[in-house]
């Protein structure tokens, strides 16, 4: 039998060249996103708001590989077309995005602020849908024949079961957020662009460090692998998506948390 020619999986999980943004790249999960890609040689450029906390992380990052900081608040129109702006200035297209910045709101229902309300849909809703309709010029330009360019937004478990704790601005935004990726792959589809969601179990972060702190062991119980997220766990997904591997998911919502989310 004649072997079959050439090596279909050598370059499968590469990104190498790609260029990438990343919105809240600065610690927790973005960060896990924004390490993977520079370690895999992408040039990824990372956003968030406190500036010397951005600037360091890019600094250390490009010790690795390429990190620039493009700090700013990125809650309306205003920020996406800033960040937009930053990128453009240095690129002529961007092959991935990743809506990584987030937030949360968790008070009793009776209590529940308005304020705290719209905070968290601005953030983990409506920034996901500015930042990815502000971004599609470059991002047309990122498309390659067989490699289109990718959109990820992270969700959250929060967004497909309900959660253990009284977060209700953000369990909403989370479901938005991948219903919104199904939609936004409807129509960027057309042109080239794949968008995808990823929905993460608990991983150690700002965001979760009072819960964790106060329920790491029930979660841990919780989870049929026994465990919480590493950044290698994020990192995988993430670089699973933007690379040739993951060029025929579109509108897909890929649950990483070891199983939690299937509990009955
Ligand atoms: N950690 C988990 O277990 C978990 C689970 C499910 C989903 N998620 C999701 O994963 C994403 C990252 O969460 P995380 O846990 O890594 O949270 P985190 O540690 O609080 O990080 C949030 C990031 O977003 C930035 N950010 C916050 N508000 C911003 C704003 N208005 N404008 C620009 N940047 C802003 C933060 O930097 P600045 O404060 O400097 O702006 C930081 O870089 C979120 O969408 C979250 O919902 C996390």
């Amino acid at each position: 039998m004649n072997p079959i020619p050439g090596n279909m999986t050598k370059d499968l999980f590469s990104i190498a060249g790609k260029v990438a943004v990343v919105t809240g790249g600065s610690r927790g999960i973005g960060l896990m996103i924004a390490r993977g890609f520079v370690e895999a040689g992408a040039k990824v450029y990372i956003s968030s708001r406190k500036k010397e906390v951005c600037d360091r992380v890019a600094a250390e990052l490009s010790h690795i590989g390429q990190c620039i900081s493009l700090p700013t608040e990125l809650s309306d129109e205003a920020g996406a077309k800033r960040l937009y702006e930053g990128v453009a200035a240095r690129e002529s297209a961007v092959h991935i995005l990743v809506n990584n910045a987030g937030t949360n709101w968790g008070a009793p229902l009776e209590s529940y602020p308005e304020s705290g309300w719209d905070k968290v849909q601005a953030l983990n809703v409506k920034a996901i849908f500015l930042i990815t309709r502000t971004f599609l010029p470059l991002l047309q330009k990122g498309v390659r024949p067989g490699d289109p360019a990718r959109v990820i937004n992270i969700g959250s478990i929060d967004g497909l079961r309900v959660p253990l704790v009284e977060n209700y601005a953000y369990a909403a935004s989370k479901a938005a957020v991948h219903h919104l990726t199904r939609v936004l792959a409807q129509q960027l589809g057309k042109k080239g662009i794949t968008v995808n969601a990823v929905a993460p179990g608990p991983f150690e972060s700002k965001m979760t460090e009072w819960m964790l702190g106060q329920m790491k062991d029930l979660i841990i119980a919780a989870c049929p692998l026994g465990r919480i997220g590493t950044p290698e766990d994020m990192a995988g997904v993430a670089i699973y998506l933007a690379s040739r591997a993951g060029a025929y998911v579109n509108g897909v919502v890929i649950p990483v948390d070891g199983g939690i989310s299937t509990r009955p």
